[in-house]
């Protein structure tokens, strides 16, 4: 079964013919919402949105292992997650959909492995190439179907978030090699690693990132959610077009 994390812009599928509606509490606490069980285009989907269905949980609160560990509990066999990032990459303006292919993880202080204090075991996990090529072709391919243009590839930097980077972080951020910035990659990417479920990320750039372009001297606010409102169809569309890779 499909597992979708809807990201900012995307707390619901509209074309989701729903069946039923779970609370499901974890180990780890409880995800970010009721899932969401239904048929996606004919194909058996679970969606849960990272942010709560009135996106009240900001970045660094998300309860990222609950999220991933219900999701697997529910069935879903792979994961595409929606997320929202700024574009520092020169070809990835507003409205770009991304599928990076590399991971730098900045965050700090968040829960990020289902290892507790004391394992029986210390496991570490293979994390060189972060997300599972094969969903990642899954979505290039859905993309393909529908004729939506989409990059194929880029490094996700993963910032702590709430608050937006400064101009100087997005240049070392770009020195670092990242394409694109986003708040909420990690530690989902490795969580879902950690418990098996092969994951990818369709990314829908939302702005320009701080300092460059037309948010040389601010972010404003109003155009990304024009943006997003613009850019999440064709995300839909894309999801329709999924196949079980
Ligand atoms: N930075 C970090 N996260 C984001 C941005 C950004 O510019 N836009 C959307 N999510």
């Amino acid at each position: 079964m499909l597992g979708i994390i809807g990201g900012s812009g995307l707390t619901q599928l509209a074309n989701l013919d729903v069946a039923h509606r779970e609370v499901m509490r974890t180990a780890w606490g409880e995800p970010s919402g009721p899932l969401v069980f239904g048929k996606l285009a004919g194909q058996e989907t679970v969606f849960v949105p990272r942010h709560g269905y009135g996106h009240t949980i900001p970045p660094h609160l998300v309860n990222y292992r609950a999220n991933i560990d219900a999701l697997r509990r529910a069935g879903a066999t792979w994961i595409v997650s929606v997320a929202s990032v700024g574009g520092i990459r020169a070809d990835l303006g507003p409205g770009a959909l991304v599928v990076p292919d590399q991971i730098i993880d900045y965050t700090w202080g968040r829960e990020s492995s289902y290892q507790d204090a004391s394992p029986s075991q210390v496991v570490h996990i293979d994390f060189t190439k972060p997300y599972d090529q094969a969903v990642r072709q899954a979505i290039l391919m859905a993309a393909n179907r529908c004729e939506e243009p989409l990059s194929d590839g880029g490094v996700y930097a993963a910032t702590q978030g709430p608050r937006l980077e400064t101009a100087a972080e997005i240049n070392r951020l770009e020195r670092d090699g990242a394409s694109i910035v986003g708040m909420t990659g990690m530690p989902e990417a490795a969580l879902a690693r950690e418990a098996g479920l092969p994951y990818a990320a369709l990314c829908v750039v939302a702005n320009w990132a701080a300092g460059r372009h037309d948010s040389a001297k601010a972010i404003k606010f109003d155009q990304i959610e024009a943006a997003l409102q613009l850019a999440m169809g064709r995300v839909r569309r894309v999801i329709e077009h999924l196949e079980l890779p």
